[in-house]
């Protein structure tokens, strides 16, 4: 089979860039190592910068997130009992949207299969071949049989585990990395939250986050140490815990009920560098991670989707390959600014085993400044709704 452009797993990165390439008149086909349900089983991120939303829109599947998404203009920071909000709409002149990761893949899906498109599901052993030709192939085996896909360019959309990132020569890549040593214990639960924005709070005990997936649908998050395991976490040993770190107006309102997913996932930042290398072009969490704290890591996938779509389409259309040339740098730019905001994020509201009253002062007067400052709240405000393309 041949086909234009392979795509390299079906996440939101690649199942977008798959819709945006189809709209366009550019052949695709997405192989995923994964079951559809199994992909849409991930609960993972809930909130959309204004670009997100407006790609989405404009690949013709915002329909759903407009009626069932909703708009937060603000957010409250949370310490030391108090808390105080950030108007996103006032300092940074837009909302984000609060629309779960789970339900722009389920849209994507449809759309994908409305149009006919291809998406190989549990496809296995994935491989890329001839990336420095000017003829790569791709090689997978499904339900036991090896087949082949010829393409122009092989895209690596296939997450941080993925196979694409290892294709390039270790002489090559340069990764830089930051492993922050505690994780993210996450609970959804079919209650309604405890707050109609989010609430990010830094508490001496360790980091809480209060967000939502719905008016029925609460997503909160705990700082645990590196190690742990959901296992040590019981529902009541979470929102005891829960209730200790957020301001006790917030507490005492809390309702509380079972969990129905529970997971802890670590924190990490990483960013591989170049993200092509001959005809591979990786985007989203196959080149960088963030640390989830300033809700970045699924916008940032989605910014290089616009880059890269916009490279390939000026490519097929108008032959024009400079694009192409400049996909990494492009993105990069702005991978490394949303890198910043995240690793500040999560330096300012987490607790340092080693930070010490001194470490424990700063981070307060970070906080107060902010709390005071319209300048500090509108940077934080501006890459929070995220950079401009
Ligand atoms: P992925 O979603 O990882 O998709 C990659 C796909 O490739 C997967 O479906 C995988 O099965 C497939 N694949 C892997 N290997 C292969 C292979 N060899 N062959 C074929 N297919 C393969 N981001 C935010 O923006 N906001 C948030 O609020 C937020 N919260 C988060 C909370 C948690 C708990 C976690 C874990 C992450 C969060 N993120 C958040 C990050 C966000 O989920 C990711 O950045 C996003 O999923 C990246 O999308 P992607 O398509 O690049 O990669
Ligand atoms: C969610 C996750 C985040 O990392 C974040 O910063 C905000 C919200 C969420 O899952 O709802």
């Amino acid at each position: 089979m041949r086909t234009q452009v392979v795509i390299i797993g079906g996440g939101p990165s690649g199942l977008l860039l798959s819709q945006i390439l189809h709209l366009a008149g550019v052949e695709n086909v997405v192989l995923e190592r994964r079951s559809q349900d199994y992909v849409l089983g991930r609960i993972r991120a809930g909130v959309l910068e204004w670009g997100t939303v407006e790609m989405l829109r404009a690949a013709g599947v915002g329909a759903r997130m407009d009626r069932e998404g909703f708009v937060h203009e603000g957010t409250f920071l949370a310490a030391r009992n108090a808390q105080f909000r950030v108007d996103f709409v006032q300092r940074a002149g837009k909302p984000v949207m609060v629309y779960g990761q789970t339900e722009v893949t389920r849209d994507l899906y449809h759309a994908r299969a409305a149009a006919g498109g291809l998406v190989v599901h549990e496809a296995e052993a994935v491989t890329p071949h001839g990336l420095e030709s000017e003829h790569p192939w791709v090689t997978y085996v499904k339900a036991g049989t090896e087949e082949r896909i010829d393409c122009d360019y092989v895209i690596g959309c296939d997450g941080f585990h993925g196979v694409s990132r290892g294709c390039i020569p270790r002489t090559v890549l340069r990764e830089t990395e930051r492993v922050y040593p505690f994780g993210w214990l996450g609970v959804l639960s079919e209650t309604p939250p405890v707050s109609h924005e989010l609430i990010y709070a830094n508490h001496s005990r360790g980091f809480a986050l209060c967000s939502m997936r719905n008016a029925h649908l609460s997503r909160y998050y705990l700082q645990v140490p590196v190690g742990d395991h959901v296992e040590n976490w019981s529902d009541d040993a979470f929102w005891d815990e829960l209730r200790r770190r957020i301001p006790h107006e917030a507490a005492e309102t809390l309702v509380t009920g079972p969990s129905i997913e529970k997971s802890i996932a670590p924190l990490r930042s990483y960013v591989a560098e170049p993200m092509r290398w001959g005809r591979l072009f990786l985007c989203g969490d196959a080149a960088h991670i963030v640390p989830p704290t300033g809700a970045k890591g699924l916008n940032l996938a989605m910014s290089d989707v616009h880059y890269l779509s916009e490279a390939l389409i000026a490519h097929y259309r108008d032959n024009e390959p400079g694009g192409l040339d400049t996909y990494s740098e492009r993105a990069l730019a702005r991978v490394w600014k949303a890198t910043r905001f995240s690793w500040w994020m999560t330096t300012t509201l987490h607790r340092f085993e080693d930070q010490g009253a001194f470490g424990q002062r700063i981070q307060e007067a970070e906080i107060d400044y902010l709390a005071g400052s319209p300048a500090a709240q509108a940077v934080m405000a501006e890459n929070y709704v995220g950079l401009p393309f």
